[in-house]
C-alpha cells in the first residue's frame, strides 16, 4: 500500500473513531447525566516501549482489527441511470472494526461501570453509516430485520400486550392526540369509531414538523370532510415557506394544553396519545396538571416511552420517601449497590450503575424487565399494565421500598 493511501486511511479511521467516541460520550451523558464523567477518547494503548498511554481518568478507544464484509442482500452490482448513463455501483461496503476499549480510572467500580456503558453504546447501535446523526440511535428493530433476518429464521415473540384501545361503544367524547407516525394507532382507533358510532364527538389533532412529514392526509381529510362529527386539527411546528395556515395546517407549533383546551367544549373527555418521548414527556403531565383523571388518559409513547419514568418521578415522593441508601443486591449480576433515591426506577438506577438488564417498553406494559423478588418490597407509583407474576417485579416501573435482593 502506497505512503500517501496509507495516510489516507489513517486519517479516516481516526475520524471514525472520534466519531464512535463522540456516539459513546454522548450515551453516556445521557444515560447518568453527569457531564464531568469520564469520557472516551481515541487512543493508543500502549507506545512503541510497551508503556501505556491511555490518559489518567479516561476510556480509549483503540482500533484493532478490520474486516471487510461485502456479502450483503444484492449480490451483483446495482445498476443505476444516472443523467442518461447507465452506470454500475458495487454494491454498499461495510466494515467490520474490531476495536478495544480501555479504561484508566482509579475507581475500580467507576471504571467498571463506564465500560459497560461504552458496551451497551455499542449494543444499541451496532451499526454506523456516515448518513448517521450523532447521538440519534436508528430504527433497533427494522436495523435487524433488515440486516438479520431471512427465510427460516427463527424468531422469539411475544403477544400483543398493553392497554392503548378505545372503546368504540363509548359514547363519552374522545380525543386523539398524534405526533409524527403516532398517528398510525390512532387512525385505526378514528376509523373504528367512526364505523361504529358515528356520531361519536371525534377531536383528532395532528402534530408534524410540517408537510413533508404529514402522513395519511388525504385519508385524514376525507374522514373530515365525510364525518361531521369529527373535528381535525393539524399543527406544523415549522412550515415550509409555501405552507399556509388554513389551507395546509390549522395550528402553528406545538400540540399543547392551552390549544387543546381552547378546541375543545366543556364536560368529560377521554384522551388517547402517542407521539415520540418529547411530546409525551410535555403533554401528559401538563393534562394531569390541568385536572384530566388519570383513569381517562390514555397513552402509549412510539419508541421506548419515558412517559412513565417521569411520572413515577412526580409521585416518587408518596412512593419512595426514604431518604437513607437502600441496599440492592443483583443476584446474577453479582452486584450490590447502594440506591440513592436519585432514579425514576430500578432499571434506571441499574443501567446508570453500569447493570446490563433486559428491556424493552420502559413503561410497564411488556413483561421484558420482570425479575423475581428475592428479598425485600418493590413499590409502584401507579398500576403497572403488565400482570405480574407472583413474587416478581417490574424494574422500569418500580422503585424499591426497602432493601432488596433481585434475581436479575
Ligand atoms: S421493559 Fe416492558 S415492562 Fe419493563
Amino acid at each position: 500500500m502506497s505512503a500517501g493511501r496509507q495516510a489516507y486511511n489513517r486519517g479516516m479511521f481516526d475520524a471514525v473513531l472520534r466519531f464512535l467516541a463522540d456516539e459513546v460520550n454522548a450515551f453516556m451523558l445521557r444515560r447518568t447525566g453527569d457531564s464531568e464523567q469520564v469520557r472516551m477518547v481515541p487512543s493508543r494503548l500502549v507506545n512503541e516501549q510497551g508503556n501505556p498511554v491511555v490518559a489518567d481518568g479516561s476510556l480509549a478507544i483503540s482500533l484493532f482489527q478490520i474486516e471487510e464484509e461485502r456479502a450483503l442482500r444484492e449480490p451483483l452490482p446495482e445498476r443505476v441511470v444516472q443523467q442518461g448513463r447507465e452506470l454500475q455501483r458495487p454494491p454498499p461496503l461495510r466494515l467490520n472494526l474490531l476495536v478495544v476499549v480501555a479504561a484508566r480510572v482509579a475507581a475500580y467500580d467507576v471504571a467498571l461501570a463506564r465500560l459497560a456503558l461504552a458496551v451497551r453504546c455499542f449494543h444499541a447501535k451496532p451499526v454506523h453509516t456516515p448518513a448517521d446523526s450523532p447521538g440519534l440511535p436508528p430504527g433497533l428493530a427494522s436495523q435487524h430485520f433488515h440486516d438479520g433476518v431471512q427465510v427460516g429464521s427463527v424468531l422469539r415473540v411475544k403477544a400483543p400486550a398493553g392497554q392503548f384501545f378505545i372503546d368504540p361503544e363509548d359514547d363519552t367524547p374522545a380525543v386523539l392526540i398524534a405526533g409524527g407516525i403516532g398517528i398510525t394507532p390512532l387512525l385505526c382507533m378514528l376509523k373504528t369509531c367512526l364505523l361504529r358510532k358515528p356520531q361519536r364527538a371525534l377531536h383528532l389533532f395532528y402534530g408534524v414538523r410540517n408537510g413533508s412529514e404529514q402522513a395519511f392526509r388525504p385519508a385524514l381529510q376525507q374522514l373530515a370532510a365525510q364525518h361531521p362529527a369529527l373535528r381535525l386539527t393539524v399543527a406544523y411546528s415549522r412550515p415550509a415557506e409555501h405552507e399556509r395556515q388554513g389551507r395546509d395546517y390549522q395550528h402553528r407549533g406545538h400540540l399543547d394544553v392551552a390549544l387543546l383546551q381552547r378546541s375543545l367544549g366543556a364536560g368529560r373527555h377521554l384522551y388517547y396519545l402517542c407521539g415520540p418521548p418529547a411530546m409525551m414527556q410535555s403533554l401528559v403531565p401538563a393534562l394531569l396538571a390541568s385536572g384530566v383523571p388519570q383513569q381517562d388518559l390514555h397513552y402509549e409513547a412510539f419508541g421506548p416511552a419515558t412517559v412513565p419514568a417521569a411520572a413515577v418521578t412526580a409521585a416518587s415522593a408518596s412512593a419512595s420517601t426514604r431518604s437513607e441508601p437502600l441496599e440492592l443486591r443483583f443476584q446474577l449480576s453479582g452486584r450490590t449497590l447502594l440506591w440513592d433515591g436519585r432514579d425514576a426506577s430500578l432499571l434506571d438506577f441499574a443501567e446508570r450503575q453500569g447493570v446490563a438488564l433486559e428491556s424493552a417498553c420502559r413503561s410497564g406494559g411488556c413483561g421484558t424487565c420482570e425479575t423475581r423478588v428475592l428479598q425485600g418490597e418493590v413499590v409502584y407509583a401507579q398500576r403497572p399494565m403488565h400482570e405480574i407474576a407472583p413474587g416478581h417485579c417490574l424494574l422500569c416501573v418500580g422503585r424499591p421500598a426497602t432493601a432488596l435482593v433481585l434475581e436479575a
